[in-house]
């Protein structure tokens, strides 16, 4: 009997004890709501359309393609914070993200590692100082947004 009674006693305490976990698992999901990811990753990638729009100034200027140097970089630097900003539930709110980007997140991240590749390659043509070459990993850089577009984001209204 009194041993019964222990062993209920003890299951009692683990009980309440994996109550007080989950309840900080919960804390812990609203704070990343808190940080809004999808502010977060609509801020990437105005900055990713903004370096985008840097380098055509320098293509278009016929400038030093060494100018967009940085701005390569930056890409890449943006692409690889970008796919760690759709936590599960951030599919809903004011958001274009797609539901495609949860249910098929394989493809998702597949279209962002080719951006990131492709950026690698608009670097690498940067630092070439030749326009032309840079001219043409621009427009590679800009299928690779445009592929993930066509299947992860909605068509703007
Ligand atoms: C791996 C997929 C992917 C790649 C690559 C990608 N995008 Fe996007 N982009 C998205 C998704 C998804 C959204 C919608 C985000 C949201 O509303 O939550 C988006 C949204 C945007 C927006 C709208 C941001 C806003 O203000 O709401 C711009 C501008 C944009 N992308 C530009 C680009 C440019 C430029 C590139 C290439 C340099 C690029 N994207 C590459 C997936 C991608």
């Amino acid at each position: 009997m009194r041993k019964s009674l222990g062993m209920r006693k003890s299951l009692v305490v683990a009980m309440v004890g994996a109550l007080a976990a989950g309840a900080m698992v919960g804390g812990a999901t609203i704070a990343l709501a808190q940080a809004d990811p999808i502010k977060e990753r609509q801020e990437n990638r105005k900055q990713a359309a903004a370096a985008m729009r840097a380098i055509k100034g320098v293509i278009d200027a016929k400038g030093n393609a060494k100018d967009a140097v940085d701005q390569a970089a930056k890409l890449k630097t943006l692409e690889v914070a970008f796919v760690k900003l759709f936590p599960a539930g951030s599919d809903k709110g004011d958001t274009k993200a797609l539901p495609a980007v949860w249910t098929d997140w394989a493809g998702f991240d597949a279209a962002s590692k080719n951006a990131e590749t492709a950026f690698d390659k608009l670097s690498v043509a940067a630092g070439s100082g030749d326009i032309a070459q840079l001219q043409a990993a621009f427009a590679d850089a800009g299928k690779a947004c445009g592929a993930c577009h066509e299947k992860f984001r909605a068509k703007a209204n």
